[in-house]
């Protein structure tokens, strides 16, 4: 059945915007006193809302209030919400002065929330992942990649993809599940990293492909975790095998991003140590650069060069990391206005992070701009004025929310 949504004092379809490079606001086509048109969950046609309400006529219409500003839903191309505990005493070190890779190498770090994840069960492992995606959809994203990588041996992480798959099926979220057994070569594995990547291929991506699990394999490129060289073999084997690709790159060193690039990954994530050497490589590529703020604001360090990137022609997306160690907090949209505010990035440049720029780095055409065969996938923000929503900086979050066309109850 056909529903008209709306009215809306402003809608931003984001159609039209490029794909790569810098985006000014007067790119951004705005529709005044718009309304949207669905149909089993698909965008039918957005238009001024008294013109759509004539053209159909006795249509269903779903009424909000005029204070609203209409826009694609967040999608989140990057995070790690599957796990258990918390590392609140790494964060207490961190802020006394403590380096992340230090505290990893005295007991702390992602081998911490590794023994944590392990101990929980599926069943609650589930329960864990379901609260945080209900979060995250109560505050506009409607897609949220979620990867896996703190079970590091082939039952943990296939508990962790099976938790990912029940959520999947019981929430009103899209789950998009990766496989990031390459994380950190594991302590109490019995050989060094080549030959862990190694049993990685031969018994673990088998197990994923057969339980149809995930599609999608990522891999941490740093000292500590894997190397540039190690990580090339592993990801053309995964690529062989019919796997997409996607890295974690250039967090504290170069190397990552060049990698990514020569495999074909559909995003390199991170890039905080990015050089100018290589950022002339994302021009019009097809990887997407995904930037992280949380883990820099969780850190304490600088953000990824994301002004430089956009102005080098990179398809430039926004990503939250949420994560126990790096990336607690987990508000996508206030990490990326505050941000926007260091890196100067317009808003427009912002919103196409978040939505279908990300959309490209996890390989999904059907989201991220309110047009004709597109998923309704929508939030309103109650607001006359679109540049309200990142002038509250993360505060002001959407009043409502769908998901393929239905209302989220409670936002
Ligand atoms: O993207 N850098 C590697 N992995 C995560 C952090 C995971 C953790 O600290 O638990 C990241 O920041
Ligand atoms: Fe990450």
């Amino acid at each position: 059945m056909k529903k008209l949504t709306g009215p809306f004092s402003q809608i931003l379809p984001h159609d039209g915007l490029a794909m790569h490079g810098a985006i000014e606001d007067s790119a951004l086509r705005i529709i005044e006193n718009g309304g949207i048109v669905i149909e089993n969950g698909i965008i039918l046609e957005t238009g001024i809302f008294n013109e759509l309400y004539a053209k159909y006529p006795g249509i269903t219409v779903e009424e909000t209030t005029t204070q609203n500003v209409l826009i694609p839903g967040f999608i989140d191309c990057h995070t790690h919400i599957c796990f258990a505990g918390h590392r609140a005493k790494d964060y207490s070190l961190r802020i006394q002065g403590k380096s992340y890779l230090e505290i990893a190498k005295s007991g702390g770090g992602i081998w911490d929330s590794v023994t944590q994840t392990r101990l929980a069960d599926e069943e609650c492992l589930t329960a864990l992942l379901q609260g945080r995606v209900e979060r995250h959809l109560s505050e506009g994203v409607t897609t949220i990649e979620v990867k896996s990588g703190y079970g590091l041996d082939i039952a943990n992480e296939l508990k962790q993809l099976r938790a990912i798959k029940k959520v999947s099926t019981s929430s009103a979220t899209d789950l998009v599940p990766t496989c990031l057994a390459a994380h950190l070569p594991p302590k109490d594995f019995d050989g060094h990293a080549v030959a862990y990547l190694d049993h990685l291929i031969r018994e673990l991506l088998p197990l994923i492909k057969k339980e149809n699990l995930t599609n999608r394999i990522d891999i941490f490129i740093e000292e500590g975790a894997f190397s540039s060289n190690d990580a090339r073999k592993y990801l053309q084997a995964a690529k062989v095998m019919g796997f997409e690709l996607t890295v974690h790159a250039d967090q504290f060193s170069t190397g990552g991003l060049e990698v990514a690039l020569a495999s074909g990954a559909l995003s390199a994530d991170h890039l905080e140590a990015t050089s100018d050497k290589e950022i002339p490589l994302l021009k019009n590529a097809p990887t997407v650069a995904v930037v992280l703020p949380g883990a820099s604001l969780g850190l304490g360090m600088s953000y990824a060069p994301a002004r430089r990137f956009l102005d080098s022609g990179a398809c430039l997306a926004i990503a939250s990391d949420w994560n126990p160690g790096s990336a607690p907090m987990g508000d996508l949209l206030m990490q990326a206005a505050v941000m926007s505010a260091s890196e100067k990035l317009s808003t427009a440049e912002v919103f196409a992070g978040l939505t279908f720029r990300a959309a490209k780095a996890l390989g999904l055409n059907d989201r991220g701009v309110l047009k004709s065969g597109m998923l309704a996938d929508l939030q309103a923000y109650s607001c006359n004025d679109y540049r309200e929503i990142l002038y509250h900086q993360g505060k002001m979050k959407p009043v409502h929310v769908w998901k393929k066309g239905i209302q989220i109850a409670e936002v």
